[in-house]
């Protein structure tokens, strides 16, 4: 399945941070890299130079080398050194995990709750009044009035893992707990995340992008999504099958009676790139198969054929389209 050929984003690397905690494990991690490096040049050294120094060589008597036993400066050499490099990791990851952790939020940061639910993200801006999913939308932030995005992670049922590598490390999303995390994207553009954590049989299914917008640009978007739902007087016939069959059991549209908290707000459904969390583009042609049938192109996912007629399919979708 080719999630991110459908949003055109390339694979995301943890040594290509652009947020303040992934810059801070990109950082830990090349020190780790470096000690493990040394370490493995030494260890590889010292043998390869005894393969070579002490190989068979043509009349060896093939008797037993010198025996020697026990050295105090060798075994002191070889406990101390590793308990210290053990101690410099220790005291140096406790360091930066504190200070990602305890990092407090300023006056202007943006408050975000995403969701983890089989198999897609609900992104909720408590302040902004704001419900959208999967495509989460932040701020940049720079260093002279920094706007971070906070992250209240909670789960509508098994565990799930927040997990976006060049904006900040993996945190689980557990039932019945509340877990946070925080971004701080320096950079505009979109990124690339992924549910981490192992939740059933669209695990792979559950794409998540950041975008990152210039202050202006947010402002832009906030207002947008702020919006109730269009209403386009030609899609009304669309609109009526949309209330009339059990879509809003599970879907809101605001502005219309569908209030539904199952699935994923679709207020504005057409400003998102991606349908099913990513497993294709939001074009028409996808939308009305997925209305069609979701589980053709996401086997196992939850929402129901609707087994709508023709008719109904082709106004649901022409209506649908207009929900921008
Ligand atoms: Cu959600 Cu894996």
């Amino acid at each position: 399945m080719s999630l991110i050929a459908a949003t055109g984003i390339s694979t995301p690397s943890v040594f290509a941070p652009a947020s303040t905690p992934a810059l801070a494990i990109r950082d830990l991690s090349f020190l780790v890299l470096a000690v493990v490096t040394l370490i493995f040049v030494v260890v590889a050294g010292v043998t390869v130079y005894a393969i070579v120094r002490y190989r068979r060589r043509p009349g060896d008597d093939g008797g037993d080398p010198p025996q020697v036993y026990g050295s105090t400066q060798i075994e002191l050499a070889w406990t101390v050194v590793p308990f210290l490099i053990v101690i410099v990791l220790f005291l140096t990851t406790t360091r930066y995990i504190f200070a990602i952790e305890r990092h407090a939020a300023p006056p202007d940061a943006v408050e975000v709750t995403v969701v983890g639910n089989q198999w897609w993200w609900e992104i909720r801006y408590p302040k902004l009044g704001i419900v959208t999913a999967n495509e989460l939308h932040v701020p940049v932030s720079d260093a002279a009035r920094p706007t971070p995005t906070f992250i209240t992670l909670q789960s509508a049922d098994v565990i799930h893992s927040f997990w976006v590598p060049q904006l900040a490390g993996k945190m689980d999303v557990v039932p019945g707990q509340t877990n946070r995390t925080w971004v701080e994207p320096r950079t505009p553009g979109t990124y690339v995340g992924q549910c981490a954590e192992f939740c059933g049989v669209q695990h792979a299914g559950m794409l998540l992008t950041v975008t990152v917008h210039t202050p202006d640009d947010f402002a832009r978007w906030v207002a947008a999504q702020q919006a109730v739902a269009a209403d386009v007087p030609t899609a009304r016939a669309g609109r009526e099958v949309f209330t009339a069959v059990a879509c809003i059991n599970c879907h809101t549209v605001r502005g219309t009676p569908g209030n539904g908290l199952f699935g994923p707000d679709l207020t504005h459904l057409m400003s998102r790139a991606t349908l099913g969390a990513g497993v294709a583009a939001n074009t028409p042609e996808n939308l009305r198969a997925w209305v069609e049938d979701p589980a053709r192109l996401k086997p196992g996912a939850l929402m129901p054929a609707m087994k709508l007629s023709k008719d109904q399919l082709d106004s649901l979708v022409a209506y649908l389209a207009t929900l921008r």
